[in-house]
């Protein structure tokens, strides 16, 4: 047994990260400038079989260069879901846009796609569908209704690195896709993220809005207010040693999951998301511990920290957030959002992780939940 604390989730460099960083350091290319962007950017794209990435300094800023290439701006109404992590949302404020906040589905915690049609009004351009935890969203579905209401669909990816839907691999349904490889995610380059897209047009723009907006043609001359949102030399090189061996990582998490699965299998009511048959990529191994409030999910993480275990909770409602408390941003009262993040908890889940820690947590997990389950 690993006597130390277990974390929730740490990285792993066991390929050519270390080489491809020092190389990169001694040939001086260290800020955004140098083959290893080039490379990464290559590769990524062709790993999903799209025409163009671009490289982000994180996956923030990946979303809010999709949108504000896009041109999403005052009046308009980005629909988000309630249930994700808060930079989702806060991308389209950074656009003076307005994010409706709707419900997810209680099975596979994804946006609801009765809620995404009831939410659509004539100022709504576009849709975040977020993969959340690495459980593909209903992508043929979302396409359908965006193409019916001509909206922009992007995908967020930031948790789902290699998931698949029907075999189609995510990051591949909408009109662009942002991912993060910020340092607990399946990949990582420390902090980083990217935009996929097929849309050479809205890809240019992305490109001249990450350098500040510079014309491309005409250096240090600038025909719009940009940003400076270009990912370093450095993080494309660890980047591309973990594409390299995205395989195995996920693998290892796959197997993971196979192990809590089995050993939380005696409990009933603990809860996994349903994948409807998709290829989910275990980010965080996350269940619904059912029937649990606020109050003794947050005990049930504070038993298992005092047992050495690091948990965290799913993501709080981003209606809760005080600076979201405007009605208008939250349609419906959005139950099935609140229930699992009232119920939720990730478990460590790491590559490395070792089975008999995993055993440890399973058992610590159902003991402490029978206690505050009656
Ligand atoms: C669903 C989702 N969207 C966006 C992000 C933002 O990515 P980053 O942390 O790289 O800025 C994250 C990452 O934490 C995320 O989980």
């Amino acid at each position: 047994m690993n006597v130390q604390r277990i974390p929730i989730a740490r990285p792993s460099f066991l390929g050519n990260e270390k080489k491809y960083v020092l190389d990169a350091l001694e040939s001086g290319w260290i800020s955004s400038i140098g083959p290893y962007i080039d490379r990464f950017e290559k590769e990524f794209a062709s790993y999903h079989g799209v025409r163009n990435a671009i490289a982000t300094h994180n996956g923030t800023i990946a979303l809010h260069l999709a949108l504000a290439s896009a041109g999403i701006g005052q009046g308009d109404e980005v629909i988000v879901p309630d249930l994700t992590f808060i930079a989702t949302s806060n991308v389209v404020k950074y656009c003076n846009a307005r994010p409706l906040l709707v419900d997810v589905d209680p099975g596979n915690w994804n946006i609801s796609l009765q809620s995404i049609v009831e939410a659509i009004s004539p100022s709504t351009k576009a849709i975040i569908p977020v993969h959340l935890y690495g459980n593909p969203a209903r992508m043929d579905e979302i396409m359908k209704i965006a193409r019916e209401h001509k909206l922009l669909v992007i995908e967020d990816c930031a948790e789902a690195m290699g998931a698949r839907l029907g075999g189609k691999k995510t990051g591949t349904f909408g009109h662009v896709s942002c991912f993060s490889f910020f340092g607990n995610k399946i990949m990582t380059t420390g902090e980083g993220g990217m935009c996929l897209t097929n849309d050479d047009e809205l890809a240019s723009k992305m490109r001249i809005l990450r350098d500040h907006g510079m014309n491309l043609k005409k250096k240090y001359w600038y025909d719009q207010i940009g940003f400076n949102y270009r990912m370093t030399n450095m993080q494309a090189a660890i980047g591309l040693a973990q594409l390299e061996q995205l395989d195995s990582l996920l693998a290892s998490r796959d197997a993971i999951r196979s192990r809590y699965k089995e050993k939380l299998a005696s409990c009933e009511s603990i809860v996994f998301q349903e994948t409807g048959g998709n290829r989910h990529v275990n980010w965080l191994t996350t269940v619904r511990l059912k029937g649990l409030d606020f109050e003794s999910r947050d005990a049930v993480m504070n038993e298992l920290s005092l047992k050495g275990i690091d948990s965290r909770p799913v993501f709080y409602p981003i209606h809760f957030m005080p600076f979201y408390k405007d009605p208008v941003y939250s349609p419906g009262a959005n139950k099935n959002s609140i229930a699992v993040a009232r119920e939720g908890i990730s478990l460590p889940t790491y590559v490395g992780l070792e089975t008999e820690n995993i055993d440890y947590i399973a058992a610590c997990l159902i003991q402490t939940y029978e206690k505050y389950s009656v």
